[in-house]
């Protein structure tokens, strides 16, 4: 690992580090002695937990939904701040982080593949012509055209019906008959603009072939354009209507070659959406009988839910520190130094309301940590917004690992009234 200079070390300007990674890369610059940056709305600053803002070595406050000026804003900042390296830490503002990159002479993504990353019908043209195995789709703007796919069994089924620009599983449905179609279609449709910045979406929806299987996800770092994959890992999800994740193992528990099939097709992914400099989240399926990994999205972002804290405590990969270094045109540290497993489980209601009481035992090689409190609404159990907390269990097989957390969570106990 390349230790920096201290405090005086290069800056690097964070685009909205609000996100469950910016804790990771908070934690980074500091390992690397870097100075980080901030950009965000001044009252979304004033939001920001004290431990994030005690952090930042300063903040370019600017309106991140109005791309000429943040971007002007932005590049006056990073001037007057000598900033070395531009990153991205929300997948809508991918986009913006690659021009900005770019008019300043810094290591960044290609700005003309960017939006390829964010937007899920641009990214499915950029699988496609890369030959990327990936679900087959349909743009939809309306319930009846989706009515029309579905009669058309082109995509066979069930189906899935999901927006255009969304995260977090908002407004993803999987459809196994007609009379779930139309509300599964206006669930995807209601994503005009994006919390908290009001940035506008792409609002209209896609219909995709349905892809059995187990899911996994995979990291890809990306330095001057060279693709060095990070580890894979197992991710589980509800069944049924909404997919949410309900957890994730770290290593995945995949033979060693379906392991590099992951990782290989992650990077093809990566960098047919123009990651260069940079890192990217794809998440992908296997067929069963199969060894075919199809891509189901990447981001040109690090991962969210807590996982660069489980690849971390798994293989002692920092993939925030990777980041960083790809973003400041630094061969990345990627080397695993570390062969244990951890796994993590989130906390999920039976169903919407306002949270009585949780409650999250403590046992050794386990720690627990809660999302939401006493008297906070609890949204319907239909995307990723609605868990509690998490528990994360550190051990030294997979199989340990996965039991520990799966005990913890057992015991642990949601009370929604
Ligand atoms: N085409 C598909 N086939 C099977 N499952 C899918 C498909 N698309 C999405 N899913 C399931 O829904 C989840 C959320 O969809 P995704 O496209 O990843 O949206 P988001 O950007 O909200 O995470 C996935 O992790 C997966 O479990
Ligand atoms: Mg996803």
């Amino acid at each position: 690992m390349t230790i920096g200079a201290g405090p005086d070390g290069p800056g690097v300007l964070v685009i909205e580090p609000m996100g469950n990674a910016g804790r990771f890369l908070v934690e980074a610059a500091d390992r690397l002695g870097l100075r980080l940056y901030a950009a965000t709305r001044k009252d979304i600053y004033d939001g920001y937990p004290d431990r994030l803002r005690s952090a930042l070595a300063g903040v370019c406050a600017t309106d991140l939904a109005d791309t000429p000026t943040a971007l002007a804003d932005m590049q006056a900042f990073c001037r007057r701040h000598a900033i070395a390296g531009v990153a991205a830490c929300f997948e809508l503002f991918t986009p913006l982080a690659a021009l900005l990159a770019q008019r300043l002479g810094l290591p960044g993504n290609d700005p003309l593949l960017a939006r390829a990353a964010r937007n899920k019908i641009l990214m499915g043209e950029a699988f496609a012509a890369a030959g990327i195995p990936a679900p087959r789709w349909a743009v939809v703007h309306e319930a009846g055209e989706a009515h029309e796919v579905a009669q058309s069994r082109e995509l066979g089924r069930p189906l899935v019906v999901k927006p255009a620009e969304q995260g977090g599983s908002w407004g993803v449905s999987v459809v196994d008959g007609p009379e779930q179609l139309a509300p599964a279609v206006e669930a995807a449709l209601q994503y005009t603009h994006a919390h908290p910045h009001g940035l506008k979406l792409d609002a209209r929806a896609l219909v995709q072939e349905y892809i059995p299987g187990e899911e996994y996800s995979c990291e890809t770092v990306v330095a001057g354009g060279v693709a060095y994959p990070l580890p894979v890992v197992r991710k589980d999800t509800t069944e049924g209507r909404y997919r949410i994740e309900t957890g994730h193992t770290c290593p995945s528990g995949l033979a060693p070659p379906l392991v590099r099939k992951v990782q290989h097709i992650a990077a093809r992914a990566a960098l047919a959406v123009g990651v260069r400099n940079g890192i990217a989240h794809t998440e992908v399926k296997i067929p069963p009988g199969t060894q075919t990994p199809y891509v189901i999205e990447t981001g040109a972002r690090l991962p969210g839910d807590n996982l660069c804290e489980i690849v971390e405590a798994a293989t002692g990969v920092n993939e925030a520190v990777a980041y960083l270094q790809a973003v400041l045109g630094r061969v990345p540290d990627t080397a695993a130094s570390r062969t244990d497993a951890a796994a993590i489980r989130f906390l999920l209601p039976e169903r919407g309301g306002v949270l009585r009481q949780a409650f999250i035992p403590e046992m050794p090689g386990t720690h627990g940590e809660f999302h939401l409190r006493p008297g906070d609404v609890v949204p319907e159990p239909a995307d990723s917004s609605c868990r509690i907390g998490h528990v994360v269990a550190r051990a030294e097989t997979v199989d340990q690992a996965r039991r520990l957390a799966d005990q913890v969570a057992a015991r642990s106990r949601v009370e929604v009234g």
